[in-house]
């Protein structure tokens, strides 16, 4: 809690959440929320210490959520860390992990879904078909554990971000949703927990992924605002470096998504790629 000097608390029963949850619900106290699948970087920490000053007491989930990968993604060899995770929230005085097991999220018998139409179309959407389906009904989910004031997600997930945004209004979840920007490596490659699976010849590759969002932004900065022309120029950077597949390269309103043609108001171009079939995904926000 703010100000104490308490040990991190380890919560792995729902039921035991959710009357923590409840008594400091009741004490007055503001929970603020940071759901992560663990092997936490800087990026999580950004969050976490963003919901620390706003909020009294912190609550951190680490859960890697069988229902976001895709058949032939990476659940079974996701990177975990809890004991190097426990150490660096407890570093960032953070009052409860929430540590839940699967069967206990996911009982037999599980058949509840929330589905977001339309923020989760294109983008990551058409490369991972049910992701944001997985990704919707976890976070509603430990929303209902949590039952925070406030929660905070990361604008390297930015379609991820804007999904949750939209289950909150639609659904009436009285949380106010923040966002933390996205934190990158001294040069330049956003932090991931999946940059762990890179060879350092990989992991070179992958800075070209920064480098031409750079360039689009650049070209955007220096006055082109024709929205396929920046694309261009970001894919032709891209497929320069070799052994990069590339997913997509899209340039969307920052605040709707919809398509654009021309970037008037913020916009967001993202990619995502392929690399020693790691998949990543990058983005940088225009005219913010
Ligand atoms: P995970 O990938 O662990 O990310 C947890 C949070 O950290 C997300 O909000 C994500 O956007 C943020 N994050 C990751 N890398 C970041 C970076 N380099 N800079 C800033 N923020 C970053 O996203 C998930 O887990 C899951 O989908 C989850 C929301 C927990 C649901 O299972």
């Amino acid at each position: 809690m703010k100000g104490s000097e308490n040990k991190m608390e380890i919560i792995r029963k729902v039921k035991e959440m959710q009357e923590i949850s409840d008594r400091l619900r009741h004490e007055g106290k503001k929970i603020g929320f940071v759901p992560t699948m663990g092997y936490l970087h800087e990026g999580h920490l950004s969050l976490v210490r963003k919901a620390r000053v706003l909020s009294d007491a912190v609550v951190v989930s680490i859960f890697v959520n069988p229902t976001q990968f895709g058949p032939g993604e990476d659940f079974e060899r996701y990177p975990r860390d809890e004991e190097g995770d426990k150490a660096k929230l407890e570093a960032e005085d953070v009052d409860f992990l929430f540590i839940p097991e699967a069967g206990e999220m996911y009982p037999s018998g599980y058949q509840t879904h929330v589905e977001v139409t339309e923020v989760s179309k294109g983008l990551c959407g058409d490369f991972r078909p049910g992701h944001f389906r997985g990704v919707a009904t976890v976070v509603a989910k430990l929303f209902n554990i949590v039952k925070p004031r406030v929660a905070v997600f990361g604008e390297k997930d930015y379609q991820q971000l804007l999904v949750i945004k939209r289950i909150v209004r639609d659904l009436n979840f009285d949380i106010e949703i923040l966002s933390g920007t996205l934190i990158r490596e001294e040069d330049g490659l956003a932090m991931s927990s999946r940059n762990a699976y890179l060879s350092p010849e990989g992991r070179q590759k992958a800075l070209s992924l920064y480098r031409s969002l750079l360039k689009g932004k650049e070209l955007y900065e220096t006055g082109e605002k024709d929205a396929s022309v920046l694309v261009k120029a970001v894919q032709k950077s891209v497929e320069s470096t070799a052994g990069i597949v590339l997913q997509y390269v899209e340039i969307r309103d920052a605040e709707t998504l919809d398509r654009i043609e021309r970037v008037g108001k913020p916009s967001v171009i993202a990619v995502a790629a392929l690399i020693d079939s790691v998949r990543l995904i990058d983005n940088m926000i225009l005219g913010r």
